[in-house]
């Protein structure tokens, strides 16, 4: 089947539900429904159309096991940066993406979804190739988020997967079967963050 013809949910339901999934169910994802994920990813537009990503699709758990601590790592020296000490300065909104930080390795795929070569231009255009590899994940029923690494654990990511130096790795997108629901998301109304014509002025 075409991934036209499999991903049949409304655009409209996929964008006003597609919410950050971050706890997974065991269930595996089948390599058809990676495949039209990842066909859906590569539509996405790039500048000049040069289409500078790469996806590494992490599917063995050994891997993925490895992988955990750095994940862990790369969130807490975040945080570090960030001035918070340890989990009791945790605001309660990033009490979820602290316990990804220790679960990481639970969700059945991971996606390194990598620029092919460093600097703002190509990572700018890998951008749009993850969204829209979510909004696809989110048409099967699959789930997942954004996140990102830190440049203390990128060396040793980069060993663990082979990606070749000139290479950046932009996103990590955990993939799986939600533990829990997806949307509605919140976000701030259309008239705080949007303007006619000129900045502020009011439609
Ligand atoms: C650039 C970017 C980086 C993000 N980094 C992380 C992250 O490191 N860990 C995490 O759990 N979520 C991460 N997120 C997900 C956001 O926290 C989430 O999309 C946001 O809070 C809105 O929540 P919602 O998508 O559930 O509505 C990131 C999102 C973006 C766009």
């Amino acid at each position: 089947m075409t991934t036209q013809r499999r991903l049949t949910m409304s655009l409209g339901e996929a964008l006003f539900t597609q919410r950050a999934i971050r706890r997974f169910k065991q269930d595996p994802i089948s390599d058809e429904d990676l495949g039209h994920i990842l066909e859906s990813a590569i539509r996405a537009p790039s500048g000049g159309n040069r289409q500078p990503w790469h996806f590494v699709v992490v599917r063995e758990a050994n891997l993925r096991t490895q992988f955990a601590p750095l994940y862990r790592e790369a969130w807490w020296a975040k945080r570090k940066d960030e001035g918070i000490g340890g989990p009791e300065d945790i605001p309660a909104k990033l009490q979820p993406a602290m316990r990804l930080a220790d679960e990481i390795g639970q969700a059945p795929v991971l996606v390194l979804v990598c620029a092919t070569s460093k600097g703002a231009g190509a990572i700018g255009s890998v951008i749009p190739a993850a969204q829209n590899l979510l909004l696809a994940a989110r048409a099967l029923g699959i789930g997942g988020t954004i996140t990102t690494l830190h440049p203390q654990v990128e060396e040793r990511v980069h060993q663990l997967f082979h990606i070749p130096e000139t290479a950046q790795i932009v996103y990590c997108l955990p993939l799986g079967y939600p533990r829990g629901r997806f949307g509605p998301t919140q976000r701030r109304p259309l008239s705080e963050v949007c303007s006619y014509d000129q900045w502020s002025r009011q439609a």
